[in-house]
């Protein structure tokens, strides 16, 4: 008996030096001081020892029990001090890297429509949106393009019913806001617009940005100096831009506005199909038929109109061949934006 009560103090002493991490402390406890410890059955059988051994035996086991109890609570309170300071694991580990968190970002063509409306609010132009799902009057007739017109083939519509359609351009824009609004006008109106057509250049769904000023003494030359202007802050200083004779039923003369090719500055490329030059964007006078449309006197007002291609602008902008990449959503191409 009594060699086995010293046999476990120096076990015990032994397994305390080794002890070093707040995971030992619960198992030593069990091992050494629990109730179903070799010391408890050791203090159990005592009952059994000859009357005259039983108390020094007694004493004995006692004395070696606070012994062990003294200890380990020592050593408890070294691990569980330590473990705060550095030793073990804190609460909060600074030196750890950031958690990620992914930002999402507007999409290319979100953004350059932000870019051409804030060029143009900066020479203020106010702007304004309408509906995609639009009416015949507003899409055709209010522009000058009475039914059976010819210029109706031009636009590819996808029609909801016999008065209904997708709007195919933003000019419908210009009657809506000439018809509840008096000159003088500075309006931009960015939208999507749809037409029945898709191949490298050409989505069924496009944006574009309509603009218009109507004022008294309004001229050709006050539209080629805002465009100009445009073309500068959009592209750089350099961009030579020109005009060229086109036709639009709601405008009258009507152009077609190029700039210099952005690939090779004019030179002629594979962009430009070897001309130097890229068309961007549509423009005119704003015809006679329109203003008396929504009410305005011809004789008193002018004013011009214009209507860009944002995909476009966006693609030139960035050196983008397919339109179709801008839809097709791969974050990989998305992301570079
Ligand atoms: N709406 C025309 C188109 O979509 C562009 C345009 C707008 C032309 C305004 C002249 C004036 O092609």
């Amino acid at each position: 008996m009594e060699e086995a009560l010293l046999r476990l103090k120096s076990e015990a002493e032994a397994d305390l030096a080794s002890l070093n991490s707040t995971q030992g402390i619960e198992p030593f406890r069990v091992k050494y001081l629990g109730r179903k410890s070799e010391f408890s059955s050791l203090m159990r059988s005592l009952g059994e020892v000859s009357p005259e051994d039983r108390p020094r035996l007694g004493q004995l086991a006692n004395a070696v029990k606070q012994e062990i109890e003294k200890k380990f609570i020592l050593k408890k309170e070294q691990i569980e001090e330590g473990a705060d300071d550095a030793g073990g694991i804190p609460e909060t580990d600074l030196s750890l890297p950031g958690r990620y968190v992914p930002f999402g970002k507007l999409h290319p063509v979100t953004q350059i429509m932000e870019e051409i409306c804030s060029i143009f609010e900066g020479m203020g132009f106010g702007v304004a949106e309408g509906p995609d799902v639009e009416t015949d009057f507003y899409n055709f007739e209010a522009l000058n393009i009475p039914p059976h017109h010819p210029a109706r083939d031009m636009h590819d519509t996808f029609y909801v019913n016999d008065s209904i359609l997708l709007r195919t351009h933003t000019s419908p824009m210009q009657a809506r806001i000439m018809e509840n609004q008096e000159p003088p006008l500075r309006m931009i109106a960015p939208g999507k617009v749809y037409r029945c057509d898709s191949d490298i250049t050409h989505t069924p769904m496009f944006h574009q940005v309509e603009g218009f000023l109507v004022d008294k003494k309004v001229s050709f030359s006050d539209l080629r100096g805002v465009l100009g202007v445009f073309i500068a802050r959009m592209f750089d200083e350099e961009t030579a831009i020109r005009a060229r004779p086109s036709f639009f039923p709601f405008t009258e003369p009507s152009a077609e506005i190029d700039i210099a090719c952005v690939m090779c500055r004019g030179k002629g490329c594979r962009v430009c199909k070897h001309t130097g030059w890229l068309e961007i964007l549509g423009a005119g006078m704003i015809d006679p038929e329109v203003f008396k449309m929504v009410g305005y006197d011809p004789e008193e007002y002018s004013g011009f109109a214009f209507g860009l291609g944002v995909e476009r602008i966006a693609m030139l902008k960035y050196g983008i061949n397919d339109i179709r990449l801008y839809y097709e959503n791969d974050l990989r191409f998305l992301s570079q934006f």
